[in-house]
C-alpha cells in the first residue's frame, strides 16, 4: 500500500441493526442495540442504520435512543414508500445530530406486482414520497429494491425522479444476491453516466451474499463509482447475509495499491465488535470466516508455523493487531514442527536444551496424533514428564 496515492473516501453505512437484525433468530434487546450502536459510532462508521421505526414500538424506541446517543455517526431509519412510514421514521431519527431518512420501494417486475402499481403509478409514488421525506430532512437516501433485476430504462427513470425530488444518496440494492462483480461495477458506472443529476449525489451499493459474492460485488461497485458501501458486522443478514463490514474495510486497507479508496473505520476495533455482535445476535462466527474467524490468524502446519516464526508476512497479508487481535495464534497440532514447539515452549517459560526438546517433541507428536489440538496445559505436562528426574 503506497501512502502517496491520493485516495477517494468511501462511506461505510452499517445496517447490522436493521438488515442484520432481520435474520431469523438474530433479534437483539434494546440495551444490546444501544451498545452495538455505540461501538459502531466509536469505530468510525459514517452512517448507522439503526432500525425500521414503523416496524414496532421497540424499533421506534431503539432508533430514537440511538439517535439521541449518537456522537459522530449519521443515524438513519428505514421507511417504506408511504407518508406514515416516513413520518414515523423522522420522529425517531430527528433527535440525531445528523439524521437521515432511508425510503425504498421494490422496482423490479416481481416487486412491482406486490403493491400492484404499474410503472407510471410507481414513478408517481416515488416522486411524492421522496419529496415528502425531503421536506422533513435534508439527508435522504432512496433505494429501488431489487435494482439488479429492474429493467434498465425503468431504473434510470426512477433514479432520476428520486434525485429530482431531493434524494441525496441513491442506493442500488442487490436484494437477492443475484449480480456478479463486473455487472455490479457496470451498473453503477452506467447509471452515473446516464442519469441527469447523478454527479451531484452519492451512489451506494447494498449487496447480499446468496452466491457468496457480496464483498466482491460491493468492491466492484466502488470501482464503478459508488462511494458508500452498505454492510453488516460478520456479514449478518437475511439468508446468506450481507456484505461483511470487516471484509470491505480490510480489503481496502490491505489492497490500497489497486483499490485507492479509504474508509474512516478504525480497523483495530473490528474484533471486539465482531465478538459482541456474535454474542448478542446468537450467530456464531464460522471458524474460517475471513478477518474475524477463530482461524483467520491461526496456523498449524509445520511449514506455515516455521515461516511465520521467521517472518510473519510469509503467510499473513495483514497483522493481527490491525483488526484488534493481540497476536497470531500458532495452533499446536500434529502438523506443527519442532521450531513452532520450541517457540511455544519459550512463550510458556521453558527454554529446553536440544536433547530435552527432542524428547518433548516425540511425546508431543504422539499426543497430537490422538488429540485435535494440543493445549498449553498439555505442553506443560509433557515438559514436566520429560524433565522430571524420577
Ligand atoms: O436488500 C434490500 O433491498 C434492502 C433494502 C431495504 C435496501 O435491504
Ligand atoms: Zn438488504
Amino acid at each position: 500500500m503506497t501512502d502517496t496515492v491520493s485516495k477517494d473516501r468511501v462511506l461505510i453505512f452499517d445496517t447490522t441493526l436493521r438488515d442484520g437484525e432481520q435474520s431469523p433468530g438474530a433479534t437483539m434487546t434494546h440495551e444490546e442495540k444501544l451498545e452495538i450502536a455505540g461501538l459502531l459510532d466509536d469505530m468510525g462508521v459514517d452512517i448507522i442504520e439503526a432500525g425500521f421505526p414503523i416496524a414496532s414500538e421497540g424499533d421506534f424506541r431503539a432508533v430514537s435512543e440511538i439517535a439521541r446517543q449518537s456522537r459522530n455517526s449519521t443515524i438513519c431509519g428505514l421507511a417504506r414508500a408511504n407518508l406514515t412510514d416516513i413520518d414515523r421514521c423522522w420522529e425517531a431519527v430527528q433527535h440525531a445530530k445528523s439524521p437521515r431518512i432511508h425510503t425504498f420501494i421494490g422496482t423490479s417486475p416481481l416487486h412491482r406486482a406486490i403493491p400492484n402499481l404499474d410503472m407510471d403509478q410507481m414513478a408517481e409514488r416515488i416522486h411524492d414520497t421522496v419529496t415528502h421525506a425531503r421536506n422533513l430532512c435534508d439527508n435522504i437516501q432512496w433505494s429501488p429494491m431489487d435494482a439488479t433485476r429492474t429493467e434498465w430504462d425503468y431504473l434510470c427513470r426512477v433514479v432520476e425522479i428520486a434525485i429530482k425530488a431531493g434524494a441525496t444518496t441513491i442506493n442500488i440494492p442487490d436484494t437477492v444476491g443475484y449480480t456478479a462483480p463486473r455487472e455490479s461495477a457496470d451498473l453503477i458506472r452506467r447509471l452515473i453516466e446516464t442519469v441527469p443529476g447523478a454527479d451531484d449525489i452519492i451512489f451506494a451499493t447494498h449487496c447480499h451474499n446468496d452466491l457468496g459474492m457480496a464483498t466482491a460485488n460491493a468492491l466492484a461497485a466502488v470501482e464503478g463509482g459508488a462511494r458508500q458501501i452498505e454492510c453488516t458486522i460478520n456479514g449478518l443478514g437475511e439468508r446468506a447475509g450481507n456484505t461483511a463490514l470487516e471484509e470491505v474495510v480490510m480489503a481496502l486497507k490491505v489492497r490500497g495499491d489497486i483499490m485507492p479508496y479509504e474508509t474512516g473505520v478504525d480497523s483495530r476495533k473490528i474484533m471486539n465488535i465482531s465478538r459482541r455482535v456474535a454474542t448478542v445476535s446468537g450467530f456464531a462466527v464460522q471458524f474460517n470466516k475471513a478477518i474475524v474467524g477463530k482461524n483467520a490468524f491461526a496456523h498449524e502446519s509445520g511449514i506455515h508455523q516455521d515461516g511465520m516464526l521467521k517472518n510473519a508476512e510469509t503467510f499473513e497479508i495483514m497483522r493481527p493487531e490491525d483488526v484488534g487481535l493481540s497476536e497470531t495464534n500458532l495452533v499446536m497440532g500434529k502438523h506443527s514442527g519442532r521450531a513452532a514447539l520450541r517457540a511455544k515452549l519459550k512463550d510458556l517459560g521453558f527454554e529446553l536444551g536440544d536433547n530435552q526438546l527432542k524428547d518433548v517433541f516425540v511425546r508431543f507428536k504422539e499426543l497430537a496424533d490422538r488429540k485435535k489440538e494440543v493445549y498449553d496445559e498439555d505442553l506443560i505436562a509433557l515438559v514436566s514428564a520429560a524433565t522430571d528426574p524420577a
